[in-house]
């Protein structure tokens, strides 16, 4: 297997390439967004210098140019993660990818159905449920985490029931770095109960690891761009074909329907009709480029490269005084987001600190306040490498760190 250069992979990013306070940028904020390199910054630049139009509607050159990279967008998404191209839905992101989902499946949804979630969950695969189970009557129930921060496998046995309608769960947590079983937990879920739908939640798994919904066995499985080296503002939301069928979508308007009349709409097929209004077809083609990008480096190196950094990484931060991780010490099936805490010290402290020497990372609750109630933490700090970063930008962090904690007089 190839080996990433992350040297050479950070000069395809311009904006890599600039000082923060004196200091060479060293970003570790990748769980928030990554960086954009400059195959999808042209490509974007190219599609408006070009062939911008709206898509599907007209005949004429540019319409049919801006349609056929629409498209050929959603062919290269299918296949990079293993699905049929009329089973992607674009969306603005995983957070836009869930909320559709979720108020188009409360229709097959009653007092006394139960959801499962885990709790690990970003915010973004709780709230629309707890809206939704309001609205509903339906109960939700949580997969614990065990002391080493990885889904306690042994409660699926007894969370999925008969009555399991949802089973929703993150791929990779976005403040553990845990990369979860799911396929081995779905499989499961389904031995129990064949109805229960299998929704992943793929923002923090497919920029990090070979992504294949075939593989996972799940019915629909959400991701941001914005994560993966592409732009902000599109997303994508897979749904098994034979479920894209009966599911009603949730925003109409142009561009969904077949024929429309003053009393009644027929909608088009799927992924269309769940696809109102004007596309992002910029969003659209700077995600190929992005997801086009990440596959001619391999999905394989850069799940070595994840791998060697989360190895790095745990062993230095283990070497800070007074360092707390907050995840798994163990580099099997985690990514490299370290989330930590540093006696005496606020992370917006340490993240105001770090910034002084050119270090980004974030501080607070990561979207995710149910895990820090379980956690009995207020908050911490995260720094999430991707493939641009070297073990010498981990050492920066490591420097960085120390200096905060001597200004703090909390170094020993
Ligand atoms: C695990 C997870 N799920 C969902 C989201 C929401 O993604 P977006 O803000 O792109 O909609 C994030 C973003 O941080 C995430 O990390």
């Amino acid at each position: 297997m190839n080996k990433l250069n992350s040297q050479k992979i950070k000069s395809d990013f311009p904006i890599l390439n600039q000082k923060i306070n004196r200091h060479d940028l060293v970003y570790l904020d990748n769980g928030a967004t990554t960086q954009k390199p400059n195959a999808v910054i042209n490509a974007i630049s190219n599609y408006y210098s070009h062939d911008n139009s709206n898509t599907h509607r007209s005949v004429h050159e540019l319409a049919s140019r801006a349609t056929i990279q629409y498209e050929h967008a959603r062919t290269i998404t299918a296949k990079f993660i293993g699905a049929k191209t009329e089973e992607i839905i674009f969306t603005s992101g995983t957070t836009d990818s869930l909320n559709k989902l979720v108020n188009s499946l409360k229709h097959q949804l009653k007092k006394g159905d139960e959801i499962v979630l885990t709790e690990m969950e970003h915010h973004s695969n709780i709230v629309p449920w707890q809206q939704v189970a309001k609205e509903t009557g339906a109960v939700i129930k949580w997969i614990p985490i065990t002391d080493d921060f990885r889904l306690d496998l042994t409660t699926i046995s007894k969370l999925i029931t008969t009555k399991t309608k949802i089973l929703s769960l993150t791929h990779v947590s976005n403040v553990l770095g845990t990369i979860n079983p799911v396929k081995e937990i779905i499989k499961e879920a389904k031995s129990i109960n064949q109805n229960v739908i299998a929704i992943v939640d793929a923002a923090q798994s497919v920029p990090h690891i070979s992504v294949n919904v075939t593989d996972l066995g799940c019915d629909f499985l959400a991701f941001s761009a914005h994560k993966a080296v592409g732009p902000m503002g599109v997303g994508v939301l897979f749904g098994k074909s034979q479920l894209l069928v009966n599911l009603e979508p949730n925003h109409t308007g142009g561009g969904m329907v077949l024929e429309v009349t003053k009393d009644n709409t027929t909608f088009n097929q799927a992924p269309y009709k769940f696809e109102a209004g004007t596309p992002n077809v910029a969003g659209a083609v700077g995600l190929a480029a992005a997801l086009t990008y990440l596959s001619k480096l391999t999905m394989n190196a850069i799940e070595q490269q994840m791998h060697d950094l989360t190895v790095y990484g745990l062993e230095q931060l283990n070497t800070v005084h007074g360092l707390n991780i907050i995840g798994s010490k163990d580099a099997k099936n985690r990514a490299p987001v370290f989330s930590f805490t540093i006696k005496g010290m606020h992370p917006h402290d340490i993240g105001e600190i770090l910034n002084s020497h050119g270090v980004a990372i974030r501080g607070g609750h990561h979207c995710a306040m149910p895990l820090f109630k379980r956690l009995k933490l207020n908050g911490a700090s995260r720094a999430s490498a991707y493939i641009y970063n070297s073990k010498e930008d981990i050492d920066q962090l490591i420097v960085a760190i120390k200096a905060a904690q001597k200004i703090f007089g909390v170094d020993k």
